[in-house]
Parts: C-alpha cells; structure tokens; sequence
C-alpha cells in the first residue's frame, strides 16, 4: 500500500475515480516499464510481463525513473519521496511468465514490438484466459487496432491506450476507439487514464492517431531536408528548437524513439507517411538504433 507521500501524489494525480484496479502489461520495455511506472505511482497493481532476460534492465530503468518523479515531487520531504519510490516499486511485479495475473486483471495493455503476428496471438490468449471484464489494449503506434484486434471474441470490450515517450514525463494519453469499442469501455479507459495523471484525448482507429499523424510528414521532410543536403542534421536540430520552440529536434527525437521504429514505419505499406530512407536504413544495419543502443545521428554515454 502507498504511505503518506506515495498517497498524496497518487491523490494529486489521480482526477478521475476508475474501477480499473489491476493491470497487466506485456512488454518491459521503454514503453511498458514507463506505463507500469506511472500505474504503479498511482497505486494501481501491476504485472509486467517480459523474457526473464528483458526484466533486470526494466526493474533498473523503472527504479532510475522513480527516483526522478520523487527527487522532484518530494523535495522537501525526503522521507515522503522514499516512501512513494519503495510504494510504486512494491506496486509492481516483473514476470516472465503471467501465472494467476490474467485471471483478475481488470485492464491488459500490449506493449511488445511492432509485430502484428506477436500481439494477435498475444491478445487471443488473453481473450481466452481473462475474465468477462477484462479490457485489452494496444499501445501500438503503428498499426491499426482493429487488425490487432480482429480474432478477440470481445471486440465491445478492446480499444488503444497510445502512451508517448518518456511515460512517466507526457502528459498525454492517446484513447483510441475501434468500430467495436463500446463506450463504456471507451469511458472505462478515459477514467483510467485520468486515474493515473495523464491527459487524454480521443481518436477513432487510423494509422498514426493523432499525435504520429502529424508528426509523421515532419519527421520525413526533416530526413529529406538532410538527404537533399539543404541543411546538415545537427542544424535542423537547432532551428526547430530555437525557432519553433520545439523541446527536441526531429533528428534527436528520431534517436529518442529509436530508428528501428522508423525504418518500420517506412516498410508499413499500409503508412501513409512511409518513405525509405538511404540515410536511416544505413545507421540501422550498422546496430546505430539511437539513445537506447549509445548511438543514432548522435553518439550517447
Ligand atoms: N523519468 C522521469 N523523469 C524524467 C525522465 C524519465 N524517463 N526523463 C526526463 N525526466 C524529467 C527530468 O528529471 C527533468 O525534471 P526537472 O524538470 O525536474 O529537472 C525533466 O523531465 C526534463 O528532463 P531533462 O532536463 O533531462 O531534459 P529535457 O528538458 O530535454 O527534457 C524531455 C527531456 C522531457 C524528453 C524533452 O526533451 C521532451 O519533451 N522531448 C520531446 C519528447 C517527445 O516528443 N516525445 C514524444 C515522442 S513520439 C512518441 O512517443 C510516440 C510513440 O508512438 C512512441
């Protein structure tokens, strides 16, 4: 349970009441260990599931992300912060395998990659092991969620819940609704959303959302921008921060989301956005995937 502090926030968080208590997510990775992160600060129970290798560098990162919320949030109360830090910890469990977890979970959320095979089949055993009440959703950025979705007998009770990068900072959640999605689930996921701190917004089931949508064609012409040699990358960084105000560039953000992503994006016939990239596919066969593997456009520590 939360002591004092971990309340607070959770209380300060939390705008809306949801009767959604237990989580399971599947995929301990950036995205997956931030929405345990912030389900678990708001004292939600959580199961994150991943490969037993994958679960040490989550535990890690969700630990260093925790301390940073609490550095900032408690800073005059140290005692406080260390409550909520080992409250959000205790709030979460990393698993290899789901073992009772699916059976009470009140909310399922996909976070694995990209891979439409990997997160139908993911969702088919949820669909058999989950009680009646269980909602699932895809935090795909990519994909359609009613591909995801489409062998799910309980097609009222799916949707999207599409988080952005770093969780525990955006302040946004993405709410999607299929054809299928029944408003109360859609309400379900809002309220839930709000529960744990974020600001939602709603969108119906295209590729992209809202937020991906647009900055989709950004994102090209900047690669474009460089590959015509009208501008070096480091400069495009550079203009857009100091001159439209944007807090990163796009050739840092593209390091920060991972270009493997987007090398992904552009082979998705079904973008609208796609385009290849000379300049991307090359740092991708050379492993340089940006922030998460110490290199991209930029090198890191
Ligand atoms: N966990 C907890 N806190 C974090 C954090 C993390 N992972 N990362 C940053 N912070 C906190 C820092 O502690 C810091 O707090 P203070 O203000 O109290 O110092 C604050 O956030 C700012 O961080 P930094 O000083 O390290 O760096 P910054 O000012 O450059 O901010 C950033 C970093 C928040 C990432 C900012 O650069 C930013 O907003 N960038 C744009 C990110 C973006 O566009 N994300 C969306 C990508 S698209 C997407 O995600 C969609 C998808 O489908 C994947």
């Amino acid at each position: 349970m939360l002591g004092i502090g971990g309340k607070m926030l959770a209380r300060k968080m939390a705008t809306t009441a949801s009767p959604i208590n237990e989580v399971v997510i599947f995929g301990a990775g950036l995205m997956g260990s931030g929405i345990a992160q912030v389900s678990g600060q708001t004292n939600h129970k959580v199961t994150l599931i991943d490969r037993e290798e994958v679960l040490p560098t989550a535990q890690k990162m969700i630990a260093a992300s925790v301390n940073r919320v609490a550095k900032k949030a408690f800073k005059n109360d140290q005692e406080a912060g260390r409550a909520f830090i080992e409250d959000t910890i205790g709030n979460i469990k990393l698993v290899s395998d789901p073992g009772q977890a699916l059976l009470t979970a009140d909310l399922v959320i996909e976070a694995v990659t990209e891979n439409l095979k990997l997160k139908q089949d993911l969702f088919k055993r949820c669909d058999d092991e989950c009680p009646e009440k269980t909602i699932l959703a895809t935090n795909t950025s990519t994909l359609r969620v009613t591909d995801i979705m489409k062998d799910i007998r309980r097609q009222d009770r799916t949707g999207g819940l599409h988080f952005f990068n770093p969780v525990p900072v955006m302040k946004l959640l993405e709410v999607i609704k299929t054809d299928h999605t029944s408003p109360e689930t859609f309400d379900a996921m809002t309220a839930w959303g709000r529960a744990i701190g974020k600001h939602t917004v709603a969108c119906r089931d295209t590729i992209g959302f809202i937020v991906n949508r647009l900055l989709g064609p950004y994102i090209q012409e900047a690669i474009a921008m460089v590959e015509r040699g009208d501008a070096t990358f480091e400069d495009v960084d550079v203009a857009m921060k100091l001159g439209a105000g944007y807090p990163m560039g796009p050739f840092q953000l593209l390091d920060y989301t991972g270009l493997d992503l987007h090398k992904f994006i552009n082979e998705n016939p079904d973008h609208p956005f796609r385009k290849q990239s000379e300049m991307i596919n090359k740092l991708v066969a050379e492993g340089k995937l940006g922030v998460k593997t110490g290199e991209g456009f930029y090198k890191y520590k």
